[in-house]
């Protein structure tokens, strides 16, 4: 394993004081990252202990290490997964060829770009949240958001590391804008649109955690293929942390629908919204804003861009190697398109869908955690079931953007959308109503707020109970 320098002002194992320009270069970004972080960071909470799990090494057992830290002091550091001896590219025109540990000049563009684009939904996700920690259901669910939001400051660290590493006076130009953009801002808004919206309640922030985070784990998965082998050590390592926030999403809504259906046995005509929890179609909208939304991160379905960053060896596909053939010049995918009001199939090169292959593997991997809501739910005595809506859904980008579907996929007309659409995603009404249960904090150690039912079990072996934050005194 490669040793750990925790003693310096920034812990890594890249052996950053062997490059003192390097190191230099980053510790002058540092103040600018806790600048950003105490303007944008969580709202409030600058001065609390938050139970927080700090990586100190990448080893399997012991990156994690979990004690009372306040968020401006979190050791944010730059860890890659150990080397692979001898890697070699696993796809496309170069298949086989020694992975670079350098940036070849022809890619250096698009590899940039590619990496500027994963490192500015880092610090939008902590921009979107940062008002969160105001209205959380519990002390417990208040460390999770934290601990989230100090690992997309870890990742965006992960990311600065290589545009400062391998990038020169671009990547260090790169690397500031990464600290001026603002999630929402009409001026200067973050780069993808899922990361502009507003997450202002906890049923977004659990919906958010699950769709769109789970998006950011397909894109590290596809990156952790790249042939550029610092970008794929370093996404390896990511996807580590990238676990506990999909976890703190799929328990949330799993908690919101068990609570859901205890309050309609409560109430005499099952209505849960007359015993302030949150009704299972409400949660249903949400579900639908949010995947769509998410599937539109994975870009275009015929998409010449992807398959020159599959041909390049720049991105892969998720777990390549379960893949047959890795070179995918052969084949085709079925992709179907709306021709005069009806949707016809067109087979399309393989390389050109690569972003649709992905999102094949994504819906898969969504579709899971909605099964376990299911079967909660059916615990619970509703016969109710929450589903993903068609990826053709509401889409603003790719192939169906502009177009009108029904959840189901169908084509509909602008008229039809216009009646249904209301059915479908959530209104000012139902985001009026949602927000309306969340608008006092619970942090009294142990209890929960009445729309959410309490977690299985706590954090790292404490109870529920345990005091994950304590509050400074004024
Ligand atoms: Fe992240
Ligand atoms: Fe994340």
């Amino acid at each position: 394993m490669s040793s750990v320098v925790n003693d310096t002002r920034i812990p890594n194992n890249v052996d950053l004081s062997s490059d003192k320009r390097l190191q230099r270069a980053l510790e002058e970004w540092q103040p600018s990252f806790v600048d950003w972080w105490c303007e944008m960071g969580p709202a409030g909470f600058q001065q609390d202990d938050v139970f927080l799990r700090t990586a100190i090494s990448v080893d399997h057992e012991g990156w994690a290490h979990f004690d009372y830290v306040r968020m401006p002091e979190y050791r944010w550091g730059i860890f890659l997964a150990d080397a692979v001896p001898d890697r070699t590219i696993g796809f496309g025109d170069e298949m086989g060829k020694p992975a670079w540990q350098q940036v070849p000049g022809e890619h250096r563009t698009t590899l940039r770009r590619l990496i500027v684009t994963q490192g500015d939904t880092e610090p939008a996700s902590v921009e979107q949240q940062r008002l969160l920690g105001q209205t959380c259901p519990s002390l417990y669910d208040l460390r999770n958001l934290f601990q989230v939001n100090v690992e997309e400051g870890r990742h965006l660290w992960a990311m600065v590391y290589l545009l400062h590493s391998h990038f020169g006076r671009d990547g260090r130009e790169e690397a500031e804008a990464l600290l001026q953009r603002r999630s929402g801002d009409a001026d200067k808004p973050r780069i993808l649109g899922t990361f502009n919206e507003p997450c202002r309640e906890w049923l977004s922030f659990f919906m958010f955690t699950f769709f769109t985070d789970r998006d950011g784990k397909y894109q590290l998965l596809a990156l952790a293929e790249s042939a550029f082998d610092p970008l794929s050590r370093t996404t390896r390592f990511m996807l580590t942390e990238e676990a506990h926030h999909m976890f703190v999403g799929e328990t949330g809504i799993l908690r919101v629908v068990q609570r859901s259906c205890e309050l309609a046995r409560l109430d005499p005509n099952g209505d849960v919204r007359a015993q302030g929890g949150i009704d299972l179609p409400t949660v249903q909208k949400y579900l639908n804003f949010w995947f769509s939304s998410s599937v539109d991160l994975f870009g275009g379905e015929v998409s010449s861009n992807a398959a020159s960053f599959f041909a390049s060896g720049l991105k892969g596909r998720a777990k390549e190697a379960s893949y047959p053939d890795h070179v995918a010049l052969e084949g085709s995918y079925s992709l179907p398109h709306l021709e005069n009001g009806r949707l016809v199939d067109k087979d399309v090169a393989l390389r050109a869908a690569m972003n649709e292959v992905l999102r094949d593997e994504y819906v898969e991997d969504c579709q899971r955690g909605v099964d376990k809501w299911n079967r909660t739910i059916k615990e619970g005595g509703s016969d109710f079931e929450l589903k993903l809506p068609h990826r053709r859904f509401n889409r603003n980008v790719g192939l169906y953007a502009g177009q009108r579907y029904d959840v189901e996929g169908n084509p509909i007309t602008e008229a039809q959308w216009a009646e249904r659409a209301g059915s479908w995603l959530p209104s000012d009404a139902d985001r009026a109503y949602v927000a309306s249960l969340m608008t006092r904090p619970v942090y009294e150690p142990g209890k929960m707020a009445h729309w959410i039912a309490a977690p299985k079990q706590g954090i790292k072996g404490r109870p529920v109970d345990f005091e994950y934050v304590r509050h400074a005194p004024a």
